[in-house]
């Protein structure tokens, strides 16, 4: 498979994560407000714990399962936040998450970054249904979903496990015939 390319938009370009982007992920990152919300990220996040997930980039690309983006400013470079893709090739299908960094929130980044992201997986990796899925408290990033074009499909109960609370969940997709 070729080198993850880089996605720009009006502001933003989207862009493999390199080893040196390492200290600031672990800040934006290791803010508990940010933390909170995802799944996957632990709290403290440290340095070497971003060092450790960047190290991961190349292969799952490689591998075709997953694509991780730096969402970075284009006037000036600088790293605002993450946006990844895990690709489920059996179902022709993708699921997209993110963060923004908390000094970046409210300036539309995570839509703008998102529309990107949807639309190379549609017209770029051939899948056929993009879905994704937030914390029922997690207002802001339901509407992002729902401003980058997925529709709310429903709430699963429980469907995921926030170390050990079961977290109840709303879900968002979108089918190619709605994109196109
Ligand atoms: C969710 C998150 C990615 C949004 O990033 P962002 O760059 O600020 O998002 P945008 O500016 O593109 O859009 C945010 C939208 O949510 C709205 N919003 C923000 N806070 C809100 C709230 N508490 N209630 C309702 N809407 C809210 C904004 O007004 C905006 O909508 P608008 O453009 O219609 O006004 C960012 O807050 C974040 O990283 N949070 C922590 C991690 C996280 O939640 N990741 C997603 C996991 S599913």
């Amino acid at each position: 498979m070729n080198a993850q390319p880089s996605l720009a938009t009006e502001r933003l370009v989207l862009r493999p994560f390199r080893m040196d982007d390492a200290a600031s992920v672990a800040a934006m990152a290791g803010d508990e407000a940010v933390a909170d919300m995802t799944l996957l990220i632990p709290h403290p996040y440290v340095v070497q714990d971003a060092v450790e997930w960047i190290a991961t980039h190349a292969e799952s690309f490689a591998t075709g399962k997953s694509a991780q983006f730096a969402i970075t400013e284009r006037a000036g470079g600088t790293l605002a936040g993450s946006i990844g893709i895990d690709f489920v090739p059996r179902h022709a299908k993708a699921e997209i998450g993110y963060w923004v960094g908390r000094a970046f929130w409210g300036r539309g980044f995570a839509s703008e970054a998102g529309r990107a992201v949807v639309r190379w997986a549609f017209e770029e990796r051939g899948v056929e249904r993009v879905e994704s899925f937030c914390f029922t408290n997690n207002a802001a990033s339901a509407r992002v979903l729902e401003k980058i074009g997925l529709r709310r499909e429903g709430l699963a109960r429980g469907y995921v496990k926030k170390g050990t609370t079961r977290m109840d969940c709303l879900m968002f997709g979108v089918v190619r015939d709605e994109f196109e």
